[in-house]
């Protein structure tokens, strides 16, 4: 079916990789996004001459330009990525996250309230609000306990899943009261092409590629279940054509690994890449401070949108990262600009305090 998307947040990682995704399949898509420091329109530039695809500088919170936008191109669903995603920034600094993932969050459900409420009885039932959450709401496992499902009881511990988790509360509230159509979704760590370089893969391989160290926090042990971003956005392409409002979907990559693993791993393939007489990346490891909070183990357990929707992630974690190590090492332009002086004044700010050189 293609179908009119309007997609906020489009400009950043998984957005980005989601607009392309679904241009490609025909569908019309007007992207909202207010380009702070992780959106980028670079990850759009595929589309600058794409008939199906209209962006706009904005934000979600800006209640007119939303409702305005939605009466103008009467959107199908609202798929909203919309947020401050990094949990280091949030332990910095939480303001962001609550004007953006909370206040941002609540008063886009009040415009695709307003909005739905306008239309015919065919459009309304056929209409969803895809609320893109993360697994991080669920707090952390024990190394023995089952994996996440869409019945665990909330439990955050970072400003950043705390802020998630309470624009999650709001979408639910939506559907229970209003009878928005929502869906919540909560997706395990991604990774992929085009994801800002505060996070663990993209910072490692830069840092790899460059021979900076590699900090890894704490003891390195934290687990990760890691999903291809391609995986993602095909679960959330399933989710908006066949999910069920209403419903909770947990996506995950069936990948859990060890940060320390998952390094090492990057540090194998940029010597398979990048050969390098100096020797091993992996002695660029350099242990330090761990982060406040640090969640010892997220895991997915995803039985349920595979079940019902047919979904399965197609990459494994070997052919994934093989191809995000190939994509940063094929775009150095996209990297030289992401890291502007505002990533380095987060590398110093980050990173200064904390040590290291054990590795
Ligand atoms: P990102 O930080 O790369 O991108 C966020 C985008 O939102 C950026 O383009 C930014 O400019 C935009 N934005 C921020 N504030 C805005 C505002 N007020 N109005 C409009 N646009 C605004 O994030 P990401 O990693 O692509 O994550 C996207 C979504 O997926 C987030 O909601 C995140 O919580 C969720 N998620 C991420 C992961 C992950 O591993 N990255 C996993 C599960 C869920
Ligand atoms: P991150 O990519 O920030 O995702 P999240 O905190 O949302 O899971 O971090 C992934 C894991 O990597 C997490 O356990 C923290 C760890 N980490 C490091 O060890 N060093 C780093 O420099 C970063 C950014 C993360």
């Amino acid at each position: 079916m293609s179908a009119v998307l309007f997609v906020t947040g489009g400009a950043g990682f998984i957005g980005s990789s989601f607009v392309l995704q679904e241009v490609a399949r025909g569908s019309r898509v007007i992207t909202l996004d207010a380009l702070t420091y992780a959106g980028n329109l670079a990850n759009l530039s595929a589309l600058r001459d794409s008939e199906n695809h209209v962006f706009v500088h904005g934000k979600i919170g800006d209640g007119a330009l939303v409702a305005s936008l939605l009466a103008t191109h009467r959107p199908d669903a609202i798929v909203h990525f919309a947020a401050e995603s990094h949990v280091d920034r949030s332990i910095h600094s939480a303001a962001s996250f609550v004007e953006t993932n909370v206040v941002g969050s609540f008063r886009l459900l009040e415009a695709a309230r307003a909005y739905w409420s306008t239309l015919d009885a065919e459009a309304a039932a056929r209409f969803r609000f895809v609320h893109v959450s993360t697994d991080e709401v669920y707090g952390s496992l024990e190394p023995d306990d089952p994996p996440f499902c869409e019945t665990t009881a909330y439990a955050p511990n970072s400003p950043y899943a705390a802020s998630k988790a309470a624009s999650d509360h709001f979408a639910r509230a939506a559907f229970h009261t209003h009878g928005l159509p929502v869906i919540i979704t909560h997706c395990s760590n991604n990774y992929g092409p085009r994801q800002f370089p505060e996070k663990l893969i993209p910072l490692m391989i830069l840092n790899a590629v460059e021979r900076k160290p590699l900090p890894v926090y704490g003891d390195g042990r934290n687990v990760r279940d890691w999903i291809y971003v391609g995986d993602h956005c095909e679960a959330l392409g399933a989710i908006v054509r066949d999910g069920r409002p209403g419903e909770v979907y947990d996506v995950g990559g069936g990948a859990e690994m060890a940060n320390i693993e998952v390094v090492h791993r990057i540090c194998d393939l940029v010597d398979e890449f990048v050969p390098d007489a100096r020797g091993p990346r992996r002695a660029l490891v350099s242990f330090v401070a761990d982060r406040p909070g640090h969640d010892r183990r997220y895991a997915i357990d995803s039985a349920k949108i595979r079940r019902e929707l047919g979904w399965t992630p197609r990459e494994t974690f070997d052919s994934g990262l093989r191809r995000t190590v190939r994509w940063y090492l094929e775009h150095p332009t996209w990297v030289a600009e992401v890291r502007s002086g505002d990533y380095r004044r987060w590398i110093e700010l980050n990173y200064g305090a904390r040590g290291g050189g054990r590795t």
